[in-house]
C-alpha cells in the first residue's frame, strides 16, 4: 500500500521545532543520558508508512504510524514521544483529529502526545531542506544525490518518530523525485511499485518486511551508475548485488563487489549466516561522517571503503574497502536482525561485528599480520583513549551526545572483548553461543547481557567476573615475575594485575584475562607448557593461563632447564604486559620465537627501549648495535614472509612511544625516532638497495603478496632516503615510472618530507595530475599534513587556504586537520600553540555546521595532561576558548568540557 499525495491538509500551520537546521539545541546544560534510566517505550510502531517527496527545494514527509501500547512498559507509561529535531511541522493528527503541535512540545524539542489510547494513528507533515543540512545527519545532498544516515538519532530530523532503537517496525517508503535529477529511488526492502507521477516527477515504493529501528532505515536518490552482479546462497537464494556511484566512479565498484560475495560466503561457512533479501544494495558516497552504515539491505558507503582502481586506491585501500565491506555485511545480523535495546549496548552490535571483521580479514590473507595490525590500531587509538579524560567502559553508563561514543573502546576493545569469549571458551562453544544468541534474540531489541547469557549456556562457563571487561574502564597493566627452581624442575610464573584509575572509576576489581603463554629452551624449541599437577600433553606449547586475582601463580612442571618466558601469545588480552626482559632475551624471541606475534612483538620493545631512551637523552649503550643486528638478521632470515618483514621493521609509532611516558615531549620522541631511522637507514643501505631493486617490476595486480613485497620495497625507500638524501631521486623516478597509487604515494610520502625545490615541484605536479579526483586529492593533503619537515605546521596553515580545502567535506577535513593533529605529534604541538589554535579555529568553524565532525577532530587536544608544561598550558587554553563560545553543539562541548574536567 502506497501513501497517497495528500496536499489538502484540513488543519495547516508552521511550526519550526528549532530555528537553525543544524545549529546547537536551545538547551541550558545538555543532560546526560543514563543507562540507568532506561525504561521500555511506551508504544510499538506497528506500521510505519513514509511519504517522502524530493522534488522542490524543501523536502515533504509525511508520515502515517500505527502504533499499539507495549505491554511491558510501566502502567503510568502512557505518554508517546515522537523525537524531532530541525523539522518544521506542518499538521499533526491523532487517529485523523487535528493536534496543536505547540501545545505538545517537549523541553528537548520532542512531541509528546499525553495518552493516545492503546492503538492510535499518528500522522505528520513535516519539511526540511535536505541542501542545508550540512550536519550529515538525516537526509541530505552529497554532490547531486539525496542520502541518509540516520544512526544514531538523524531519523528524527526526517519526521517525528519514537527514534530508539528498541522500537521496531516495518516500513514502507513512497519516494518521489525528478524524473531527469533523480531516476534512481532507493530504499530498504524491496520495490513493490514504481511508475510516473507527472511530467516531471516519478515515484518507486519500498517495503521492507523486516522489522528494524529507525536508524536502520535509508533512501538514496539520484542519477546513479549501477553495476549489478549475482550471488546464490547456500541454500538456493539468487540474490542480487547492487553498487551504486556517481556516473563518475562507475567501474571502480568491481574488488568491493568481489569482496562481498567472499563476505557472505565466509558468513555461511563460518557462522552458516544466509543473506535474507532479495537484492543487497550499496551506495558509495562522497560527504559522509563515517566509514559506511549497514542500512537493511540499503549500506550507504563513504566513497573511500568502497571505490577502488589503481590510479586511486592504494594496497591498504584495497584491503580497507573488503574489510568495511564484510564489517557493513556482517551487520546483517550482528546489528540487524538482532539490534540493540538502547544506545549502551552499543558494543553488542559493534564489538561483535568488529569481531567478525577481524576474523574474515583473518580468513582472506595472513592471520598473523591481521592480528599485528589489529594491536597496532587498538594500541595506538583505544589504549590512548583507556588512559584520558574520555576514557569510558565497553558499555558506557551515561552519555550527552551518542555520536561521541563511536570509540575505538567501544569499537576495538569490544572485539578484544569477544576474541576473549573465544580464548577462554574455545572456537566450537563460542560458535555454538553466538548461533544460541541470534536465534534466541531474532528479531528482537537485546542487550549485553543477553550476549553474555547465551555464551554461559552454550560454554557452562561462570562468566561473571568476565562482565567486567564490560564495566570497568582502563587498560588492566599485567606484571610478569619467574622463578626456576632446577630441583623440582618447576617454573614459575607470579602475575599482578592492575587496572588504573578512569575518571568516575578510581577503584577496580581484578579482570578475568587469558594470558596465552609459551615457552622457549635455550635452544629456542618450543617446550611444552604443562601445569603442575595437570597431565602431561606434549603438544600443548601455548598455554592460556586463566588470571583472576589480583596476584597468582602459575607452577609449570617439566622444564630441565630454566626456559625463557614468551607472554601474551597474539595478544590474547587487551592489556600491557611487563616483564624484566634482557635486550638479549627479546633479540632471542624475535629471531625464535615460533609466534608471529611474539616475535613482532619483542622486536618493536626492543626498538621502544631504545627509542625512549634515545628520547630522555640517555641513550642505550650498544642499542642501536643490537636493533641493527636484528633488523639485520629480519632481512636475511632465510624464507621469511615478507610481509611479517615489513610489521618487524616498521618502528612503534611516535603515538605508541608517547604512551609510554608519563611526560610527553613529541620533540624529542621524533627525533629520537627520526634520528634511529637515518642511522639504520646508513647501516643497511646495501639492503635497503636491494629490497628497492626487487620491487615487483610487474603490471599491477592486487594481490597480498605483491601487497606485501610493495610494501617493503616501499619501507626500503623510505629508510633508504632517511640516511641520506642523494637518494630522493629514486623516489622521483618512482613517482613517474609506477602504474599505482600504492607506490606513487609511497614515493611522494618520503619526497614530502623533504624540502628540495625538486621534491616541491613533484608535488605540484602530483595535485595538477590527479586534482579531478577526490580520494587521490585527500591523500595528497595528508602526505603534507604528515610531513617530517620542520616547517610542516605551515604547510598545513598554507593548505587550509588551498582552493581544494573545505570543511564541508569530512574525508577532506580529516585528511589535513586530522592526519596533521593525530599523525604529526612533532608540528602539531609545536611549543608555541599554533598547531593547537590552528585546531581549535577549525573545530569552531565546523561546530556551525558539522558537530559530529568537529568533535571528532578536538579528541587530539584532550589529551593535554599529558603533556610538558608549555604545551600542557597551550592545550588547555584551547580549551577553555571553546568551551567559552556561546552556541556550542552537544557533542563538541562534551569532549571539551570532559576533558577540562577530569582529575590528572
Ligand atoms: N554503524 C556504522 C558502522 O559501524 C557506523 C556509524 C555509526 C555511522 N554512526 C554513524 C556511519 C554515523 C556514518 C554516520 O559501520
Ligand atoms: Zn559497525
Amino acid at each position: 500500500m502506497c501513501l497517497g499525495p495528500r496536499d489538502q491538509v484540513s488543519y495547516t500551520f508552521h511550526y519550526y521545532l528549532h530555528a537553525r537546521f543544524n545549529g546547537p539545541l536551545p538547551m541550558s546544560a545538555p543532560q546526560p543520558v543514563r543507562l540507568e534510566d532506561y525504561r521500555p517505550p511506551a508504544y510499538h510502531v506497528e506500521q510505519a508508512r513514509l511519504r517522502i517527496d524530493l522534488s522542490g527545494e524543501t523536502a515533504r514527509v509525511d508520515a502515517r504510524l500505527e502504533l499499539r501500547r507495549n505491554p511491558a512498559a510501566a502502567p503510568e507509561d502512557t505518554a508517546l514521544r515522537l523525537d524531532a529535531e530541525f523539522l518544521e511541522l506542518e499538521a499533526l493528527h491523532l487517529d485523523g483529529e487535528a493536534l496543536d503541535p505547540a501545545a505538545l512540545r517537549a523541553a528537548d524539542g520532542a512531541l509528546v502526545i499525553p495518552d493516545p489510547g492503546a492503538r492510535c494513528r499518528v500522522e505528520t507533515t513535516s519539511r526540511f531542506r535536505p541542501a542545508e543540512n550540512t550536519a550529515l545527519s538525516g537526509l541530505y545532498r552529497s554532490g547531486r544525490m539525496y542520502c541518509t544516515q540516520c544512526e544514531a538519532e538523524g531519523f528524527r530530523r526526517i519526521t517525528p518518530y519514537p527514534d530508539r532503537p528498541d522500537v521496531l517496525a516495518p516500513f514502507t517508503t513512497t519516494l518521489i523525485a525528478d524524473r531527469t535529477a533523480c531516476p534512481v529511488l532507493l530504499s530498504n526492502g524491496d520495490c513493490i511499485e514504481a511508475g510516473a507521477l507527472d511530467e516531471q516527477r516519478h515515484y518507486a515504493v519500498w517495503h521492507d518486511p523486516y522489522p528494524k529501528p529507525a536508524y536502520l532505515f535509508a533512501v538514496v536518490a539520484g542519477d546513479l551508475s549501477c553495476q549489478e552482479e549475482r550471488f546464490t546462497t547456500a541454500s538456493g537464494r539468487e540474490v542480487a548485488l547492487r553498487f551504486y556511484t556517481e556516473p563518475g566512479n562507475a567501474g571502480r565498484t568491481e574488488h568491493a563487489l568481489a569482496s562481498l560475495k567472499r563476505a557472505m560466503r565466509w558468513d555461511e561457512q563460518q557462522y552458516g549466516l544466509e543473506y535474507d533479501l532479495d537484492t543487497y544494495m550499496v551506495v558509495a558516497v562522497g560527504d559522509f561522517n563515517m566509514g559506511a552504515m549497514e542500512n537493511k539491505g540499503l549500506n550507504v558507503f563513504n566513497t573511500q571503503f568502497v571505490l577502488a582502481s589503481p590510479d586511486t586506491a592504494t594496497d591498504a585501500d584495497y584491503e580497507g574497502v573488503e574489510a568495511v565491506i564484510g564489517h557493513e555485511y556482517f551487520h546483517n545480523w550482528t546489528g540487524n536482525r538482532v539490534t540493540c535495546r538502547d544506545w549502551f549496548q552499543l558494543s553488542l552490535k559493534e564489538g561483535l561485528t568488529v569481531f567478525r571483521e577481524h576474523q574474515f580479514a583473518e580468513a582472506m590473507g595472513s592471520a598473523a599480520i591481521e592480528r599485528i595490525r589489529q594491536v597496532r590500531l587498538l594500541r595506538s587509538a583505544q589504549f590512548p583513549e583507556d588512559a584520558g579524560p574520555m576514557a569510558h567502559p565497553v558499555q558506557p553508563k551515561s552519555y550527552v551526545e551518542i555520536n561521541n561514543f563511536y570509540t575505538a573502546t567501544v569499537y576495538a576493545k569490544g572485539a578484544e572483548v569477544i576474541r576473549m569469549y573465544r580464548t577462554l571458551l574455545g572456537d566450537t562453544p563460542f560458535r555454538r553461543g553466538v548461533r544460541r544468541y541470534l536465534e534466541r534474540h531474532d528479531g528482537e531489541a537485546a542487550t549485553i547481557d543477553d550476549f553474555l547469557a547465551c555464551m554461559e549456556e552454550a560454554s557452562g562457563a561462570d562468566l561473571q567476573q568476565f562482565s567486567r571487561w564490560y564495566h570497568q574502564a582502563g587498560t588492566p597493566q599485567v606484571t610478569v615475575r619467574d622463578e626456576y627452581d632446577p630441583e623440582r624442575e618447576v617454573y614459575t610464573l607470579h602475575c599482578r594485575q592492575h587496572t588504573p584509575a578512569t575518571p568516575e572509576q578510581p577503584r577496580k576489581a581484578p579482570m578475568h584475562i587469558p594470558l596465552a603463554v609459551g615457552l622457549l629452551g635455550p635452544d629456542g624449541a618450543p617446550l611444552p607448557v604443562q601445569l603442575a599437577g595437570e597431565p602431561a600433553d606434549e603438544a600443548a606449547h601455548t598455554r592460556v593461563l586463566e588470571l583472576r586475582e589480583a596476584e597468582e601463580r602459575f607452577e609449570i612442571a617439566g622444564c630441565p632447564q630454566r626456559p625463557t618466558p614468551s607472554l601474551l601469545r597474539g595478544f590474547s588480552a587487551p592489556v600491557a604486559v611487563e616483564y624484566p626482559y634482557s635486550d638479549d632475551d627479546l633479540a632471542f624471541l624475535l629471531a625464535r620465537d615460533p609466534d608471529p606475534f611474539a616475535r613482532w612483538e619483542a622486536g618493536q620493545q626492543l626498538a621502544v627501549r631504545v627509542l625512549l631512551a634515545e628520547a630522555a637523552g640517555e641513550p642505550r649503550p650498544g642499542g642501536l648495535e643490537r636493533l641493527e643486528a636484528a633488523f639485520r638478521g629480519a632481512l636475511e632470515a632465510p624464507g621469511a614472509d615478507p610481509a611479517l618483514t615489513a610489521e618487524v621493521l616498521t618502528l612503534p609509532s611516535e603515538t605508541y612511544l608517547a604512551e609510554q611516558l608519563e611526560v610527553v615531549d613529541p620533540q624529542a620522541i621524533h627525533d629520537a625516532r627520526a634520528g634511529l631511522r637515518r642511522a639504520l637507514g646508513q647501516a643497511l643501505t646495501a639492503h635497503w638497495q636491494a629490497l628497492c631493486e626487487q620491487h615487483p617490476g610487474r603490471p599491477w595486480r592486487h594481490s597480498a603478496e605483491e601487497a606485501a613485497q610493495r610494501r617493503l620495497a616501499n619501507l626500503a625507500l623510505s629508510y633508504l632516503v632517511a640516511g641520506s638524501p642523494r637518494h630522493l631521486d629514486r623516489a622521483l623516478q618512482q613517482l613517474e615510472r609506477s602504474d599505482n597509487l600504492t607506490d606513487r604515494l609511497a614515493a611522494l610520502a618520503v619526497l614530502a618530507d623533504s624540502e628540495a625545490p625538486q621534491a616541491e615541484r613533484a608535488i605540484e605536479a602530483f595535485h595538477q595530475r590527479w586534482r579531478d579526483e577526490p580520494l587521490v586529492v585527500d591523500k595528497w593533503f595528508r602526505v603534507q599534513a604528515t610531513a617530517s619537515r620542520p616547517d610542516a605546521l605551515e604547510q598545513v596553515e598554507r593548505l587550509t587556504r588551498h582552493p581544494d580545502f573545505t570543511l564541508d567535506n569530512p574525508n577532506r577535513a580529516r585528511a589535513l586537520l586530522g592526519a596533521f593533529a593525530q599523525g604529526n605529534p612533532a608540528c602539531f604541538h609545536s611549543p608555541d600553540g599554533r598547531g593547537y589554535r590552528l585546531l581549535a579555529d577549525h573545530v569552531l568553524a565546523l561546530d556551525a555546521r558539522n558537530p559530529q565532525l568537529a568533535a571528532r577532530l578536538l579528541g587530539p587536544l584532550s589529551h593535554w595532561r599529558r603533556y610538558e608544561p608549555q604545551r600542557r598550558t597551550a592545550m588547555r587554553e584551547q580549551l577553555e576558548r571553546i568551551l567559552a563560545q556561546p552556541a556550542l553543539s552537544k557533542d563538541v562541548h562534551e569532549v571539551a568540557s570532559r576533558s577540562l574536567e577530569a582529575a590528572g
